[in-house]
């Protein structure tokens, strides 16, 4: 496969500069003046096993595969709110103030956002004042366009990637606008309902053929009208919901119950969340599109029509609570009961104590760096690769979505031994014993 060098610079450009993008961006400027350590970020810590064990080939995946160098990121963002990234990240108070902010003060303030397309019927709890002004949805999403052709050219970019960190809009379901071009370019002109701001940002990406990964749960690029673009006009695309803290661990746990054959009467998930996404979240429209997308993976896991003795009958809860005084630092508790031998029950509690922004940013920088690689090599529409990343992944019709995180790590590694030409790694293993014996 040819895969095109990592030549010149790479713009990241983020919608919504909140804890999760300044907690990134904050992070890789302190990563790049040797400060801190990119920890969570399987591009720049992970090795990739290549070849027989005996072969002893273990580079690390950025040595590997062409990834873009960290100092060539650029970065630039869009939010209704008008913070800079460092008013923005104090604000947060994801990222202590001394050791990680005021170093690098003058940098994080040059990064100020530019207007939003936002309409608070999409998010209730939030007022934007740094909003862009238009006839209809149309007109905005070809000032987006302009925004990233600007921005390319006055920063000297090379390529593109865009993020979706911004926040979790009101639950919708794809509907007749989503189904085609035509269609969803009219619903624009008609300032349609159905066209919520994130499918703008998506549209006006693809548009301009730059990839688009979405770390909220809205569907944004899930729709068939995005699938079809980002397949005509050769350009990745990739959703949704960043997984990190409780799903992150349900998505490891529950493939191990399954391993063993261990049975699932319920799993009570509830989390409390004091930061501005847990506001967000705290209005019931917005909670319905992060409750689906934080449900669908325990069924997919466990194929209930192929086990209903172990897992016909699971109860499964999930509950997020707004608190502000735990602030970006979430308390994810589960409760879980299992049942063995004979249907003897036993309980699991898990306990997490997190911090969301400090696990997203690592998988905003990976999906950055990916997309771009994936975009180099030619790889266009869903990237069923990067699934390892995302809550609810997205994937080709006909299939259905890989949950379980070391099958999601393997499809990954394998993808990016296939991209180079290397072997596939099966875990046979038999070979070895095989040539022990001659
Ligand atoms: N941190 C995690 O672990 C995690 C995991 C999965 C998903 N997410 C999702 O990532 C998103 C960001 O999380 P956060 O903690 O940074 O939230 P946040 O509230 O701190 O930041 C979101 C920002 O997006 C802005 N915004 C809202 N609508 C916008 C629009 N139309 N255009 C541009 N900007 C817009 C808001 O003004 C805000 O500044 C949320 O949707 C969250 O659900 C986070």
């Amino acid at each position: 496969m040819e895969i095109d060098a990592a030549n010149g610079k790479l713009g990241v450009m983020l919608v919504g500069l909140g804890a999760v993008a300044t907690t990134f961006i904050a992070g890789v400027e302190n990563v790049r003046r040797g400060r801190a350590l990119p920890i969570g970020s399987l591009s720049q810590m992970a090795t990739i096993r290549l070849g027989k064990r005996t072969e002893k080939r273990m580079p690390k995946i950025k040595e590997f595969v062409p990834l873009a160098d960290l100092n060539d990121l650029v970065f630039a963002a869009w939010d209704p709110i008008p913070d800079d990234a460092y008013t923005a990240a104090l604000k947060a108070g994801v990222l202590d103030q001394h050791e990680h902010l005021e170093p690098i003060k003058p940098f994080l303030q040059s990064i100020k956002p530019m207007p939003a397309v936002f309409d608070q019927y999409y998010v209730k709890r939030l007022h934007g004042t740094n909003v862009k002004r238009g006839k209809n949805k149309r007109e905005l999403a070809e000032q987006l366009r302009e925004d990233m052709r600007n921005f390319k050219q006055s920063a000297k970019l090379d390529r593109l990637v865009v993020v979706w960190c911004a926040s979790t809009e009101v639950f919708l379901t794809p509907g007749p606008a989503h189904q085609s071009l035509a269609a969803f370019e009219t619903a624009m002109e008609q300032n349609d309902q159905s066209i919520a701001p994130s499918m703008i940002y998506a549209y006006a990406a693809l548009m301009e053929n730059i990839p688009f990964a979405n770390g909220a749960p809205n569907l944004t690029v899930d729709l068939p009208v995005m699938e079809r673009l980002a397949e005509e006009r050769h350009v990745p695309i990739g959703g949704k919901d960043f997984k990190t803290g409780q799903t992150m661990m349900k998505s490891v746990l529950a493939p191990a119950f399954k391993a063993r054959m261990l049975g699932l009467s319920g799993w009570y998930s509830t989390n409390i969340l004091g930061n501005r996404d847990g506001e967000v979240l705290d209005d019931p429209e917005s909670f319905k599109t992060k409750e689906e997308s934080k449900l669908g993976l325990l069924e997919h896991i466990l194929q209930p029509e192929l086990y209903p003795e172990l897992y016909g009958k699971v109860y499964h809860k999930v509950r997020i609570n707004y608190y502000p005084p735990r602030g970006d630092n979430k308390e994810g508790w589960d409760n879980i009961d299992i049942f063995g031998w004979l249907g003897y029950p036993m309980q699991i509690k898990v306990d997490f104590l997190c911090r969301d922004s400090i696990l997203a940013a690592p998988i905003v920088l990976d999906l950055a760096l990916f997309f771009d690689l994936a975009a180099r090599a030619g790889l266009s529409g869903i990237q069923e690769w990067l699934s390892f990343y995302f809550k609810s992944p997205q994937f080709a019709q006909g299939l259905y979505a890989e949950h379980d995180l070391f099958i999601q790590q393997t499809k990954l590694k394998n993808t990016l031994r296939w991209m180079m030409g290397e072997e596939q790694i099966t875990h046979l293993g038999i070979e070895y014993y095989e040539y022990a014996e001659k």
